[in-house]
């Protein structure tokens, strides 16, 4: 067997937004399988937000990428030779791939799924990481109520929209924040928010006082700087702030821009806490079994934005911080 795999690795630590020049393209060759190893063809990559942290050196969750290694990346792949017992040739299965059109693994870490029950990319939707991302956090962190308002930032993005479709389905109030007119009637016609607020069309306070008159008892925050500030204006008594993402800060090349009005934690007797999705994995299952049903009852959608190449994965990334994508931004591979 001799495969050609195409790879994209990281040759230099991005300053400010990653660059084309940051990562080497290259034709590499697979020579042979060693016992308990598969070959899988990459089909679909995940391209999320997390992958310019993991370009930066530092103390993190995870390791950052050593430079010189094929980029990180989640993805979905189909089993096309096999060397081991528990996955077989055809099968597809999720995992870290990581960029590249071929992926050498032992299968650990790496999940079967099945196309007929779902579109491939919803895997790396609803029922992937952003899906169980947006449901333990807001669920099991959040602890939304009955009644309650549910404010979520990127309200249109993978994350953001999956919260404000699963606080819907519990009965709260869901009210998004999301840049642009076209983003906001996404949200509210696709996503079947209650409300969806435009920060790029200014009066951002104003609009979601209108957008949350009776306050916000959950704050999903997936974007930082001055829109949690804002929300932190918002809450109620008793409010939970799930700390999911900073977009607004990650490209940022001096200090992150920290909330300034933390005191209002004190005044409502409020808690921001932190969620790491990788922590919930052992329940993956659960979260995926409700959300499977949810899909096929058609109480909620997976909404994926496809983009082609594994070459333009730079460019590509960046839509994630330009808001040019409509949906879970997803790279077909092949
Ligand atoms: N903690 C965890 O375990 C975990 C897991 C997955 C994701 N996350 C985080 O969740 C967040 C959303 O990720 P995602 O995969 O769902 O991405 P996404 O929302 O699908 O895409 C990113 C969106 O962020 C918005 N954005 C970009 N720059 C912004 C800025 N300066 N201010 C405000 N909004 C900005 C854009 O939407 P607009 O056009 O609306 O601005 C863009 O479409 C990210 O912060 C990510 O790091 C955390």
């Amino acid at each position: 067997m001799t495969t050609t795999n195409h790879t994209v690795r990281l040759i230099a630590r991005p300053v400010g937004e990653a660059k084309r020049e940051d990562f080497a393209f290259a034709d590499e060759t697979i020579v042979a399988l060693a016992e308990g190893e598969m070959l899988l063809k990459v089909h679909y990559l995940s391209l999320d937000p997390a992958m310019r942290g993991w370009m930066r050196e530092g103390k993190s969750y995870i390791e950052p990428v050593a430079l010189g290694d094929v980029m990180r990346a989640g993805g979905i792949g189909e089993v096309v030779e096999s060397n081991q017992g528990k996955f077989a040739k055809g099968d597809f299965l999720v995992g870290m791939t990581n960029v590249q059109t071929y992926c050498v693994t032992d299968g650990r870490g790496f999940t079967k799924v099945d196309p007929k029950l779902a579109p491939l990319t919803t895997y790396l939707n609803v029922l992937g990481m952003p899906g169980m991302t947006a449901y333990f956090g807001l669920l099991d962190v959040g602890q939304p109520k009955e009644g309650e308002t549910v404010l979520v930032s990127g309200a249109a993005g993978a994350v953001g929209a999956t919260v404000g479709q699963v606080a819907r389905i519990k009965g709260c109030r869901a009210v998004g924040i999301a840049g642009g007119a076209e983003k906001c009637a996404i949200a509210m016609e696709q996503y079947k928010f209650d409300a969806c607020v435009d920060y790029k069309a200014g009066n951002l306070r104003k609009a979601l006082k209108e957008a949350c008159p009776n306050g916000v008892d959950v704050y999903f925050d997936n974007v930082g700087g001055e829109i949690l500030d804002l929300a932190l204006t918002m809450i109620n008594r008793k409010a939970r702030i799930i700390v999911c993402g900073a977009i607004s800060q990650y490209n940022a090349t001096g200090e992150v821009k920290g909330p300034a009005n933390y005191l209002s934690l004190l005044v409502n007797r409020a808690r921001m806490e932190g969620i790491v999705v990788f922590d919930y994995a052992a329940r993956y299952k659960e979260g995926a079994m409700q959300m499977g049903q949810w899909l096929m009852e058609r109480k909620m959608i997976s909404k994926e934005h496809v983009v082609e190449g594994i070459d333009t994965f730079p460019q590509a990334l960046q839509k994630l911080f330009t808001g040019e994508n409509l949906g879970k931004l997803v790279l077909k591979v092949s």
